[in-house]
């Protein structure tokens, strides 16, 4: 269908959230080309469908397909764009993937399928797209033209906020006989997406060794939605290391996204979050083992008072080698009070603490433990934000059991594990929520506002109407 026969709105798309701000393509494979080197990109950009023939494009500022764009911008051209929907997995999955530019994603998707994927002229603009696709949609974007798109309930859990982002003019649409439209659903992990980011936690990871061989292994849990953090196993080998892997892969593609990397040895498998757990509560030593950098994030944070830009924090857990500050003696921490102890002092005080939950006890429970965790729910209140609860919480010398304060909203439920470490990777700005004083932390997983210093819109969490 060409011309004004180009109708999007027959195709079923879905408008997945109630806040969404229309229908989306959530599937789609987009296809262009270098205009300086001819080369093909293959990326997965979600389009929302604005009417019959234009969709936003939104390809975050630090994908190909938008590096691409930038040299059709400079040029003052048009840029041509294919759009297949509905292909063989594999071939889906590879426009998913964090390859390197100027790398074909269609060549990966050959290697998986272990057969070639079989490419389609376009009917009019000079493009190839799978000839297996159920759909293509053929048009152009042009480089002078921004519309508003979004909000969109996104893979974080929350909606990502409106922007402004190129338009696709649709101006030929092809298709199968009977064609299956075919789309995804993304939300609060663990959604369909989760399932291809850990495909590529796979497959990527002999690639991430040819750069960074003494990377053992490698895991992102799905609450940090694998922009947010990495745990990493190192063979540890000289002084520094650790740090070096974090400098090493905040430099490296779309692992660069990374707020959070935190480094293991070894013999530690880091998928396993229990042994992570105990290594984190029984062996940081929040003085030393804490290196702070800045650098850029996924567009889709939120916890950044800039976007696109902010801190990082590396986490290093490993042994010590000689050549290193050692840590610090642990500190005596008193034995942890009671239950009812605990509820006796969190209902006097701290102002505005709602209740509380003492983390891991199993862990810490003896009284050279390194370090004790303490979750509280909160209230913040205008003047009255991260910082202050803080001030207090380390004032108060009867929590001086506890090193470790984590901050919820007085929402949260804290017996909910999952969700506490979603709150956690999401909301957790490194260099401005975590505050630090003498061996202890409180790190405020809160909803932030202007009590805290953040002029930033916050986005809504993603909850169904029915
Ligand atoms: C279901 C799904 C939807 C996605 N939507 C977007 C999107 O709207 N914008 C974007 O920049 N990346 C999105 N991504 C991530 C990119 O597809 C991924 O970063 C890919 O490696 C980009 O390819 P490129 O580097 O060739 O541009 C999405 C991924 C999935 C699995």
């Amino acid at each position: 269908m060409t011309g004004d026969r180009v109708d999007l709105t027959r195709l079923p798309v879905l408008q997945c959230w109630p806040h969404d701000a229309g229908p989306f393509i959530t599937l789609p494979l987009v296809v262009t080309r270098s205009l300086k080197t001819g080369k093909r990109n293959v990326g997965m950009y979600r389009l929302q469908v604005f009417d019959k023939n234009t969709t936003g494009m939104h390809w975050h500022i630090h994908k190909d397909g938008s590096h691409y764009f930038n040299e059709y911008r400079e040029a003052g051209k048009r840029m041509p764009v294919a759009v297949a929907i509905g292909a063989d997995p594999a071939t889906v999955y590879a426009a998913t993937a964090p390859l390197p530019r100027g790398v074909d994603e269609m060549m990966l998707a050959g290697f998986l399928r272990k057969k070639p994927v079989v490419m389609a002229k376009c009917v009019t603009v000079d493009l190839e797209a799978p000839a297996e696709a159920e759909f293509v949609l053929e048009g152009y974007v042009d480089p002078e033209e921004l519309r508003r798109e979004g909000p969109f309930g996104d893979h974080t859990g929350y909606y990502s906020l409106a922007d402004d982002y190129p338009v696709f003019h649709v101006t030929a649409v092809t298709h199968r006989k009977n064609p299956v439209y075919n789309a995804t659903l993304v939300g609060r992990p663990p959604m369909e997406d989760c399932y291809m980011a850990k495909a590529t936690e796979r497959i990527f990871l002999p690639m991430l060794q040819t750069v960074i061989p003494e990377i053992r292994d490698y895991w992102f849990p799905w609450e940090g939605v694998f922009h947010n953090i990495v745990v990493v196993s190192l063979h540890k080998e000289y002084p520094g290391h650790a740090q070096k892997i974090m400098s090493g892969l905040w430099g490296q593609g779309q692992m660069s996204f990374c707020k959070a990397i935190t480094v293991v040895d070894r013999h530690i498998d880091p998928g396993d979050p229990k042994t992570v757990l105990r290594e984190l509560v029984s062996n940081l030593d929040l003085e030393s083992d804490i290196t702070l950098s800045k650098g850029i994030l996924d567009v889709l944070d939120h916890s950044s008072p800039f976007p696109n830009f902010g801190n990082k924090i590396g986490i290093d857990l490993t042994t010590r080698f000689a050549g290193e500050p050692p840590r610090k003696n642990r500190q005596s921490l008193k034995t942890a009070p009671s239950t009812e102890d605990l509820e006796r002092i969190i209902a006097a005080q701290p102002d505005g603490a709602t209740g509380f939950r003492y983390l891991f006890p199993e862990l810490s429970s003896r009284e050279d433990t390194a370090n004790r965790v303490l979750a509280l729910t909160v209230e913040k209140s205008e003047g009255r934000g991260g910082k202050d609860f803080a001030k207090a919480l380390f004032d108060l010398t009867e929590l001086e059991m506890f090193n470790i304060f984590i901050l919820f909203d007085r929402d949260i439920d804290l017996k909910d594990g999952s969700l506490m470490l979603w709150k956690v990777f999401n909301n957790v700005d490194p260099g401005r929520d975590i505050h630090l004083r003498e061996g202890r932390a409180v790190i405020d997983a809160c909803k932030k506002g202007p009590m805290d210093g953040h002029d930033r819109e916050w986005p809504e969490e993603l909850t169904f109407d029915v």
